[in-house]
């Protein structure tokens, strides 16, 4: 579906690429820019974060934390899992090799997943509770950095998601034929829309993004870059998304995890 937003973003894309007749093909080795998505917003975003009175996140925060402690029928998540800010490292250890599910898990997974053993009812990955609890996990997690390693027991498994996580970063997909690496390596700095392409790090996620009017998961930003490449959107939750996120998290190995943020 096409709709005005998203042709302002093709139209950008099309004047950002205009002036270059082809593009490169990527290094096979990638410098990591290590700056976060925040480096990239505007002084009035910036003071805006910043500002807990002001900023729509910190609502979330209270939302998360209250429901993390309220049981209803069934057990709460505290009962399991004691004070929610005793849970400070969660947050960096995922995406993770599930050998129950073969395949790499986010917390927003296994938050749903673990929904299941409370009275909470959740309306798929973007559903706004499962944000405000995942927010409030990553908020825990805020200046530590992301500590993803591969299970001793799943250690090809793991190798081989990363593995195509890379490969996806670097392969041309949609009808603008471009690869992540193209806007977030080749192109940071440069404006689209109303955007400054940033590195594409994920070190702010949770976002709470003003054109969305609310809180999206890293799947949900993802899924927003192949549409604006005119890709075929994978459907939330998939495979690719997960092997894309290990990567990227593995790329911003080191730096700190800046928790739940707005972007524009
Ligand atoms: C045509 C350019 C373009 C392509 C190609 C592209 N993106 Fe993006 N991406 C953007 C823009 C613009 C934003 C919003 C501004 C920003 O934070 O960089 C964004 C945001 C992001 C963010 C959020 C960064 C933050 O801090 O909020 C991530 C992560 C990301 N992209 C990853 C990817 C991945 C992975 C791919 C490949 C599947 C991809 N992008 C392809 C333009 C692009
Ligand atoms: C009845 C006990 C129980 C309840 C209630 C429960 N969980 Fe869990 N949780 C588990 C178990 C067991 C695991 C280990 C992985 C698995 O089996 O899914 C887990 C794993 C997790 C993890 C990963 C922890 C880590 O260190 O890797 C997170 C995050 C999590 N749960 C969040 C939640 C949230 C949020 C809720 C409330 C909506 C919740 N859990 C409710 C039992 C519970």
């Amino acid at each position: 579906m096409v709709n005005r937003t998203h042709l302002a973003w093709i139209y950008s894309v099309v004047c950002l690429f205009a002036s270059l007749s082809a593009f490169s093909e990527p290094a096979a080795s990638q410098t990591l820019n290590p700056k976060s998505g925040k480096a990239y917003l505007s002084a009035s975003m910036i003071a805006m974060q910043n500002d807990p009175m002001a900023n729509p996140i910190s609502l979330w925060l209270e939302k998360g934390k209250e429901i993390w402690s309220s049981s209803g029928s069934q057990t709460s998540c505290q009962q399991c899992h004691g004070q929610l800010e005793d849970n400070k490292s969660v947050a960096t250890q995922f995406p993770k090799w599930s050998s129950k599910f073969k395949k790499l898990i986010n917390l927003e997974d296994q938050i749903l997943e673990c929904s299941k053993r409370t009275s909470e009812k959740f309306n798929g990955l973007e559903d706004s509770n499962l944000l405000a609890l995942s927010a409030a996990l990553h908020q825990q997690s805020v200046h530590q950095s992301f500590t993803l390693r591969p299970p001793q027991n799943s250690n090809k498994a793991w190798q081989s998601e990363l593995n195509a996580g890379a490969q996806l970063y670097t392969q041309r997909i949609g009808r603008m034929n471009l690869a992540c690496t193209h806007c977030h390596d080749q192109n940071v700095g440069k404006r689209m829309q109303t955007d400054l392409i940033s590195p594409g790090n994920p070190t702010g996620f949770p976002i709470f993004k003003m054109s969305w009017q609310g809180m999206g998961s890293i799947d949900r930003r993802l899924r927003a870059c192949f549409s604006g490449v005119q890709a075929n959107v994978p459907l939330p939750g998939s495979r690719e998304l997960r092997q894309l996120e290990l990567f990227l998290k593995m790329r911003a190995e080191g730096m700190p995890i800046e928790g739940p943020s707005l972007r524009r």
